[in-house]
């Protein structure tokens, strides 16, 4: 059981500020909403956080959500932590989340002060920390006033239980305001988590300018759009796939498995090889091109997918032809 970190670890990783903060994040990091809950095999799950951690992936991104159920991706997490990584805290960014429904009644969902502070501390216990890294509002909620929202957030900095705070899928306009709220608060916001992938290309429509402006960090998840952008689907939607899983909650379904999206990805394939990446590693190193990005969020379902994803980071550069030919496939 006992794990010793691979001493290399820090060798091949690229490490980017996060917007105009002190923090810097590993380009690929990596986010447990799938394979982490209480019905997932756990040596697998500490297979997949040891593999990333020795290949220098410092981030892994939680939610008070994840599993199933809900909370026991954080217990896996804490599990896992208190065997192996406990040690290194240090050298962990480590991040939840709060806004989407999480306990009965009027208190556990959405974003009011009531759900964020209690949220937290919950995830605090359940992975066995003192404090998270980074902590996110998970969603808008239209219907509390964002003043208290941020608030909340600027609270939870102020008493120690996160030392950053951020925002998931805000709007461009939603975020501004946020940024100003809590930069008046005194606490900036550090980074907007939105999804992003070549399938979702929303936030080039004015978020990333925001971003930039506010001096925030960008880290999209679902960059492989949910193992669509990868070739797992091109020959029929294989056993164990997050397809076949039917997981509910906003996981990828056979029905959005259409052959419109399967004959881009196909033709994607053919370019990623051209450039000696597979699919998955050219998705992500497209996501990377931009430096307004500071990670890919990434999930995995087994360690040989870390290494593979990894190797985006060997080729990051786009020809002006390579790009036209990624538009006019997505166009198509
Ligand atoms: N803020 C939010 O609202 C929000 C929402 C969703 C996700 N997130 C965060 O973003 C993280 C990543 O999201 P995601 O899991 O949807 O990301 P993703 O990277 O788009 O999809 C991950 C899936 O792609 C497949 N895959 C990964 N690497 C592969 C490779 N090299 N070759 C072939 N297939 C590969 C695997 O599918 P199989 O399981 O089929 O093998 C894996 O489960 C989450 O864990 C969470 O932390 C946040």
């Amino acid at each position: 059981m006992n794990y010793l970190p691979n001493s290399q670890r820090y060798q091949n990783m690229e490490y980017r500020r996060c917007g105009k903060s002190g923090l810097k994040l590993p380009a690929v990091s990596l986010g447990l909403w799938h394979n982490f809950g209480a019905i997932d095999n756990l040596e697998n799950a500490r297979n997949i956080l040891r593999l990333a951690f020795d290949n220098g992936i410092t981030h892994f991104d939680l939610a008070n959500n994840y599993g199933p159920p809900p909370g026991s991706a954080e217990e896996t997490f804490g599990r896992i932590f208190k065997d192996d990584f406990k040690r290194y805290r240090d050298e962990l960014i480590i991040s939840t989340k709060a806004g989407w429904p999480m306990w009965d009644g009027p208190y556990g969902d959405l974003g009011s002060k009531k759900y964020l502070v209690a949220s937290l501390d919950q995830s605090l216990q359940r992975m066995g920390l003192d404090y998270v890294d980074i902590f996110y509002h998970h969603r808008p909620d239209p219907e509390t006033p964002l003043e208290e929202t941020m608030a909340a957030l600027d609270l939870i900095v102020k008493q120690g239980k996160a030392l950053y705070v951020g925002i998931s899928s805000y709007s461009p306009s939603e975020t501004a305001q946020a940024a100003e709220i809590l930069k008046n608060l005194g606490t900036p916001c550090l980074i907007h988590q939105p999804k992003y992938s070549m399938f979702d290309r929303w936030v080039e429509d004015g978020l990333l300018d925001v971003l930039e402006d506010k001096g925030m960090g960008c880290i999209p998840f679902s960059p492989l759009a949910q193992g669509l952008l990868t070739n797992k689907y091109l020959k029929g939607i294989p056993e164990g796939s997050r397809a076949a899983n039917h997981r509910g909650n906003g996981a990828i379904e056979e029905d959005q498995i259409t052959d419109d999206k399967i004959a881009k990805v196909g033709k994607l394939n053919e370019l990623a090889l051209k450039r000696g990446q597979n699919l998955a590693q050219m998705a992500l190193s497209w996501i990377l091109k931009d430096k307004r990005i500071t990670s890919v969020l990434i999930g995995v379902s087994k360690p040989e997918q870390v290494t593979d994803s990894l190797r985006c980071l060997e080729n990051l550069s786009f020809t002006q032809d390579e790009l036209q030919l990624i538009n006019s496939i997505l166009a198509e």
